[in-house]
C-alpha cells in the first residue's frame, strides 16, 4: 500500500490560532482525506513550536514559568482544530519526550560528522523570527523586515552547523528530485537561496535555557529551529522507535513561504548531515493577507477562524479556504470574498442541486431515486471532473480540484435547466435526467468530500446510500455508474442557506 505522511508546520505558541495557521491546516487536511480515498495509508501530523527565546519571553511576561505558558496554549491549537474537523493522525508537542529524544539524535548525529563545531557568534538575532541576520538583510536603524522592530545584538560562544558544506550536495539533491517544491516558482526562490552563498548558522545558545540541551555540551540549549524542524521525523519515532519512522519518512513538508530558508536548505543538509533522506517535498503556501498585510499579532489583523465558522458554517469557511485562493499565491482574506463563494458555489450550485433534484424526484419519482443511463450526456462532464479533481489535488492546489468537481455541479445544474424535468410528466424521461442527475451528485459527494467532509456526508445520505462517503475509493467509486438506483431520496433542509 502506498504510504503518505503529510505535515504542517508546527506553530508557535506564543500567539493563539489565526486565520494563517488555519490556512495551512486545512489545505493539509483535505489533501490527507485526498489521500486517504485513494486508498493510501495516511499519516498527517500538525503540532506546536514550544521552545526558544520568544516563549521564554511571553511566558516572564505573563509571569508564568514556560512550561505553564505553553500547557495553557497548546490545548487552543488541537481545541481549535477539532472544531474545523482536521483530521490530524498525530499532534507533536516540542516538548513531549519523544521529541527531546530525538532532537538529541539527530544533534548527536551532525556533531559526530564534524557538521556542528563551537565558534563565537557575534551578529544580530531577531526574536520573533528566532532568527540571525546580516546588516543587509535588515532595513536601517537593524529593524527586521518581517517585524519592523529591532534586532539584538548578540556576542556569545555557539556551536554552528557548516551549513557552507552543503551548497552543491543540496543543488545536486535538487537537480535529481525536480519539482520537489511546489508550486514551482516557490522552488525557483529556494534555488536561489542556495545559489545565492550559504551561510553557517548557529545551533546553540548558552544565554537561554528554555530549551533542548546538546547532548555533549549541557551548557548550550539547541537553537529553536534545529528542534522545531526535526519535529518531523521525531513525532514518527526517530531516535525512539525506528521501525515506525522506516515506515513514515520521507514525508511532504506543507508550509508557508516565510519558512522556506528553514525547510528548503538548513532542513535537508541537516538531514544529509545525519545520514537520512530530505523530506520528499515541500508545498508551500502563499500568506492570506488582511489589508494588504499578513495576518499577525504585532499587526493586529489576526481573525479567528472559530469565529468565521461560527457565522458562515464549518465548510462554509473550509471551502472559501481552499477554493479562493491558489495555493502557493497571497490571497487576500475579505468577508465579502466569504460571503460571496458560499453564495454562489455552496448556496447557487450544491445547494440548489441538491434541492432541486431531491424535490423533483419526491414530486415525479415517488421520492425514489432512478438509476443513471449508462450513456448519459453528463458521463464525460463526471469524467473530467474526477481528473481534474486527480490533477489538482495531486499537484497541491486543491483550487483546481475543486474547480474541476464544481464544472460537474455547473453541467448538471445546466442539463435540469435544459431538461427542465420539473415540467415534464412522470415517466422514462424524468427518471432518465434524475437518475442522472443523481448519480453526478453521489460522484461530487466523492470529489468534494475532502474539502467538505461533513456536508457531503449529509449529500451521500441524502441521495439514500449508506456508509461513510469517506470510506469511497477514488477512482473506481467516482467512476460513472455506481449509483444504484431505488433508494430513498430526501430533500430535508437547505444545504446552505442563502446569506
Ligand atoms: O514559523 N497566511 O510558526 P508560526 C498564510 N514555529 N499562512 C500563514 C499565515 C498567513 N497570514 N500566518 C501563518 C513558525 N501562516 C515556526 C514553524 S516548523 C518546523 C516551525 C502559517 O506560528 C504558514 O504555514 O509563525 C506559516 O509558514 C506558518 O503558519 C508559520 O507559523
Ligand atoms: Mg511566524
Amino acid at each position: 500500500m502506498t504510504r503518505t505522511y503529510l505535515t504542517t508546520p508546527i506553530y508557535y505558541v506564543t500567539a493563539k490560532p489565526h486565520l494563517g495557521h488555519a490556512y495551512t491546516t486545512i489545505v493539509g487536511d483535505a489533501l490527507a482525506r485526498w489521500h486517504r480515498l485513494l486508498g493510501e495509508d495516511v499519516h498527517f501530523l500538525t503540532g506546536t513550536d514550544e521552545h526558544g527565546q520568544k516563549v521564554q519571553e511571553y511566558a516572564d511576561a505573563a509571569g508564568k514559568s514556560p512550561q505553564e505558558f505553553v500547557d495553557e496554549i497548546a490545548p487552543l491549537y488541537a481545541e481549535a482544530w477539532k472544531k474545523l474537523n482536521i483530521s490530524n493522525d498525530d499532534f507533536i508537542r516540542t516538548t513531549e519526550q519523544r521529541h527531546k529524544i530525538g532532537v538529541a539524535e539527530l544533534l548527536q548525529r551532525c556533531y559526530d560528522a564534524g557538521d556542528i563545531e563551537l565558534d563565537v557568534y557575534k551578529g544580530k538575532y531577531c526574536v520573533p523570527c528566532e532568527e540571525y541576520y546580516t546588516d543587509d538583510e535588515l532595513d536601517p536603524g537593524d529593524l527586521c523586515k518581517i517585524h519592523k522592530r529591532p534586532v539584538e545584538y548578540y556576542e556569545e560562544e555557539n556551536y554552528f552547523f557548516r551549513l557552507s558544506r552543503f551548497q552543491q550536495r543540496l543543488l545536486d539533491w535538487y537537480d535529481a528530485h525536480p519539482g520537489a517544491i511546489q508550486p514551482e516558482f516557490r522552488g525557483n526562490e529556494a534555488l536561489g537561496l542556495i545559489r545565492g552563498g550559504l551561510r553557517d548558522f548557529s545551533v546553540s545558545r548558552t544565554s537561554l535555557k528554555w530549551g533542548i540541551p546538546l547532548p555533549w555540551d549541557d551548557k548550550h540549549v539547541a537553537y529553536v529551529w534545529f528542534d522545531a524542524l526535526a519535529n518531523y521525523i521525531t513525532a514518527v519515532g526517530f531516535g525512539s522507535d525506528n521501525d515506525e519512522f522506516g515506515k513514515w519518512w520521507p514525508g511532504v513538508n506543507l508550509i508557508g513561504k516565510d519558512i522556506i530558508r528553514h525547510h528548503c536548505v538548513y532542513w535537508p543538509a541537516m538531514l544529509m548531515s545525519a545520514g537520512l533522506e530530505p523530506a520528499a517535498g515541500y508545498a508551500v503556501g502563499g500568506w492570506l493577507l488582511v489589508g494588504g498585510e499578513k495576518l499577525s499579532k504585532t499587526s493586529g489583523n489576526v481573525v479567528n477562524p472559530l469565529d468565521l465558522v461560527d457565522d458562515i458554517g464549518l465548510d462554509g469557511f473550509r471551502y472559501y479556504v481552499l477554493a479562493e485562493t491558489a495555493y502557493g499565491q497571497d490571497g487576500d482574506f475579505t468577508y465579502e470574498g466569504l460571503i460571496g463563494r458560499y453564495n454562489s458555489d455552496l448556496a447557487n450550485n450544491l445547494g440548489n442541486l441538491l434541492s432541486r433534484v431531491a424535490t423533483v424526484v419526491g414530486k415525479k419519482c415517488d421520492g425514489v431515486g432512478p438509476a443513471p443511463r449508462q450513456d448519459s450526456p453528463l458521463a464525460a462532464a463526471a469524467a473530467a471532473a474526477l481528473a481534474g479533481a486527480t490533477e489538482g489535488w495531486a499537484a497541491y492546489q486543491p483550487s483546481k480540484a475543486l474547480d474541476a468537481t464544481w464544472q460537474l455541479i455547473r453541467a448538471t445544474n445546466a442539463y435540469l435547466e435544459t431538461n427542465e424535468p420539473w415540467k415534464t410528466e412522470p415517466g422514462p424521461e424524468v427518471d432518465a435526467v434524475m437518475g442522472d442527475a443523481l448519480e453526478a451528485l453521489r460522484i461530487v459527494a466523492v470529489l468534494a468530500s475532502p474539502a467538505l467532509p461533513d456536508t457531503c456526508q449529509i449529500v451521500w445520505e441524502r441521495l439514500g446510500l449508506s456508509g461513510q462517503v469517506s470510506d469511497q475509493r477514488v477512482p473506481v467509486n467516482a467512476a460513472w455508474g455506481g449509483y444504484p438506483g431505488g433508494t430513498a431520496v430526501v430533500k430535508g433542509d437547505p444545504l446552505f442557506p442563502r446569506r
